[in-house]
């Protein structure tokens, strides 16, 4: 069992440095955990008291707002972590996780977290380096919300997904699965209907083509082109 979840913890890029020894002090201050779709993994203003590793599944980090809307701050997946900051700063939890499906995870105890960590920068190092990576991408979110109006944003959107998982062809870029339109409004802060309106308008103008799930970029498809206020 604890050999299965050295050899998991070592595929996660924040452990990639650490020696055999010290990640079975980390895999011995680790239990897996299972969680069916849509089961909350951390609730926003819990105390915090383990981090959590992605083995198999996909989670969302999310807020919700007085009547229930939601914001996705993220989308995490196999080999992710989360759940670090209440064990960084001593604070509740910053957001909800939740399941988006059948999830496994390695949740490591407070203790062996701060004793790896206090072990040398190995670990450190490339926790600051993801940490970074997130404020980034918290910063652009900030700029999105407060630069671009919701057809911006929602371009901006489609253009990440395209260019992440799409694929490229010559008539423009092709996403195969694209998100429901209920995920798209809780990742750029708006609506359901008003992504319906956005997509509809786009599609209108030529600048997309959408059937199903399936959702076609067209070269002349870009964020500034997509009506601003
Ligand atoms: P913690 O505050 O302990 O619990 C909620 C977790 O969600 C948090 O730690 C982070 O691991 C994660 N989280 C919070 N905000 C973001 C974000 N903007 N991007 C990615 N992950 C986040």
């Amino acid at each position: 069992m604890m050999a299965n979840h050295r050899e998991l913890l070592r595929k996660v890029s924040i452990f990639a440095a650490l020696s055999d020894k010290e990640l079975d002090v980390l895999a011995a201050g680790t239990v897996e955990r299972s969680f069916e779709k849509d089961a909350l993994i951390v609730g926003a203003e819990d105390p915090g008291d383990a981090l959590f590793i992605i083995g198999a599944g996909k989670v969302k980090v999310v807020l919700y707002g007085e009547s229930g809307r939601e914001v996705i701050l993220s989308v995490l997946k196999e080999g992710d972590f989360f759940g670090e900051m209440s064990l960084l700063d001593n604070q509740p939890r910053s957001a909800n996780v939740r399941a988006i499906e059948p999830t496994r995870a390695l949740v490591l105890s407070r203790d062996a977290f701060h004793q790896v960590l206090r072990g040398g920068p190995q670990m450190a190092i490339p926790i600051l380096a993801e940490l970074s990576r997130r404020l980034r991408r918290a910063d652009e979110s900030i700029g999105n919300l407060a630069l671009l109006d919701v057809y911006g944003r929602v371009a901006r959107f489609l253009l990440d997904l395209g260019k992440h998982d799409g694929v490229q062809r010559e008539d423009g870029l092709e996403i195969r699965e694209r998100p429901t339109q209920q995920h798209i409004a809780a990742m750029v802060g708006t609506s359901r209907e008003t992504v319906s309106r956005a997509l509809n308008e786009f599609q209108r103008r030529g600048l997309i083509e959408m059937d199903g799930k399936y959702i076609l970029l067209k070269p002349g498809f870009e964020v500034e082109g997509a009506g601003q206020d």
